[in-house]
């Protein structure tokens, strides 16, 4: 697909489609609004006062233009409340748009700018909403497969900049393009995306973008005492990796070493079938995406290489599956975390926070001064937040908030969430340091606080993603299934990092 800004007047772009955006309850008092209505003899003015169209989110309005635009079609899409218009409803406008178009077979589209938001992230904004918005996770129909695809977006934007708009557009597609390829690894079946698959995936992105990569196998795990990691590796065939990613910028050393390190987690269970604490059959197809949080984290690599922050940043990922078999983990077992803290398991489907805490440990012997790791933990978070808001959870107010900033620059949302010291009880064990399960109430919360007793004194972060890196139903501009939560708001977090450490910024 190609993107162009075009700088000429709305009615000289032939795409084969033209969008608008329509705020709700606005009439015809803008004047570019005017004129397209004049030039389409009053189609618009007629549509608003039936109340066909009322600029309320989400609605269209699709007309032929007869030769009265270059353009053969405009499309009005309803964008709410102009005091409400924010980047993100650029992202979901030209998303709509992306997918109403597509299934009618337009080739070419171009989208009107119609607000004063920053030119730049206003066009990366509209670029990230029609390809999030075009992603197809139909990979494996052999019928109605969406063969149909939008080849060429412009950008419209009379007599604006066109370095801004082409800074737009670029960190547009890395950020999209970066998202839908954490989309796909997450959408792949189990029996596909092995750990060995997912390493051999992260191996070439990382030959691809120029980032250096290590794959520790189990017998380098073993050496480091790993045995949370291991533990939950005991019940799969298939052998478990953990795969080190790491960014580096241009400079010389004396300038790389006052730089600080930011280490990115994502849990990467391929299958949690839940262990010997076997899950119910009902949905446990979906436990295909419980790698969702190391694929945020390999996307979000993958966009920062291109990027070029000046930070140095580690991506981690530990995979494996979470299986039962006469050789698994058991209810009662102990395990002996790298950390040295000693772990009774008394439910093996509460994995994620095993694998994590070996990373994170990991992580801060690598030199990680900030940590935040992404994953689908628990359950409990799915029915405090559903799918709309993830939470985040950490020992560091600022860096917390400073997560949330990232995210919302990102289009995804973040709900801070507890985790006073009261709660260390529900993790009290009589045999061990810790056990694994914190009980029924507050389970997102234990699991969070499990991880934080690992993260120790490093500022660290943690984000739930278990009710929002997987879509049951569509939305307008998002097919339903895998949403690749979590790479936009790491990528956004390291750049707005490497630029509160720069010195220009001191
Ligand atoms: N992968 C699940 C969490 C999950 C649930 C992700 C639903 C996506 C959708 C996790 O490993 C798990 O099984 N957690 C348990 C923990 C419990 C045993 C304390 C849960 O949430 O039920
Ligand atoms: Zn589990
Ligand atoms: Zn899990």
């Amino acid at each position: 697909m190609r993107v162009k800004p075009d700088f000429r007047k709305f009615h000289e772009v032939d795409a084969e489609a033209l969008c608008v955006s329509l705020f709700e309850g606005e009439g015809l008092e803008d004047a570019l609004l005017r004129e397209l209505d004049q030039r389409l003899r009053g189609v618009l003015a007629a549509a608003l006062t039936s109340g066909e169209v009322k600029g309320k989110f989400g609605e269209t309005l699709y007309v032929p233009t007869m030769g009265a635009l270059a353009a053969s079609r405009v499309l009005f899409v309803g964008a709410g409340k102009r005091s409400e218009f924010t980047f993100d409803t650029i992202r979901q406008v030209a998303g709509t748009a992306a997918r109403f178009l597509r299934q009618r077979g337009i080739r070419s589209m171009a989208i009107l700018r119609r607000s004063t938001l920053e030119l730049s992230r206003s066009a990366q904004a509209a670029v990230e909403g029609v390809l999030l918005g075009l992603f197809d996770p139909g990979t494996y129909k052999t019928q109605e497969k969406e063969e149909r695809t939008i080849e060429e977006v412009r950008l419209v934007a009379e007599g604006e900049s066109e370095a801004e708009m082409q800074r737009g557009i670029e960190r547009g597609l890395i950020l999209a393009k970066a998202t839908n390829f954490a989309r796909n690894l997450v959408n792949e079946p189990a029996s596909v995306l092995t750990p060995l698959e997912l390493a051999r995936r992260a191996e070439d992105m990382a030959a691809r973008y120029g980032l250096d990569i290590e794959v520790l196998d189990e017998a380098r795990m073993k050496e480091l005492g790993m045995g949370a990691l291991l533990g939950v590796a005991r019940g799969s065939d298939e052998p478990a990796r953990l795969i080190v990613l790491r960014y580096i910028p241009e400079g010389d050393e004396a300038f790389l070493r006052r730089l600080p390190t930011i280490a990115l987690l994502g849990k990467g269970i391929t299958f949690d079938s839940g262990g010997i604490s076997l899950k119910p059959a009902d949905g446990m197809e979906q436990m295909k995406y419980d790698m969702a949080g190391g694929a945020a984290v390999l996307g979000a690599l993958r966009a920062i290489a291109q990027l070029r922050p000046k930070i140095k940043v580690l991506g981690l990922v530990p995979t494996t599956e979470n299986m039962p078999s006469g050789r698994a983990q058991k209810p009662g077992d102990i395990l002996r975390t790298m950390s040295g803290k000693t772990v009774e398991v008394i439910n093996t489907d509460a994995e994620g926070r095993l694998i994590l805490a070996d990373a994170i440990t990991y992580a801060r012997q690598l030199g990680a001064q900030t940590i935040v790791d992404v994953a689908t933990l628990t359950g409990a978070c799915v029915v405090a937040l559903g799918s709309v808001y993830a939470a985040i959870f950490g020992n560091d107010q600022s860096l917390v908030e400073r997560v949330i900033a990232a995210g919302r620059e990102a289009g995804e949302k973040l709900w801070p969430m507890p985790l006073d010291p009261e709660y260390r009880e529900q993790l009290k064990s009589p045999i061990a340091d810790l056990k694994n399960v914190g009980g029924r109430k507050a389970g997102a919360i234990t699991a969070a606080y499990f991880l934080k007793e690992f993260a120790e004194e490093t500022p660290w972060a943690h984000l739930d993603i278990a009710g929002t890196a997987w879509l049951e139903e569509n939305k307008p501009y998002l097919a339903s299934g895998p949403t690749g939560m979590g790479v936009r708001t790491l990528a956004h977090f390291v750049c707005q990092e490497a630029q509160r450490g720069s010195p220009e910024h001191s």
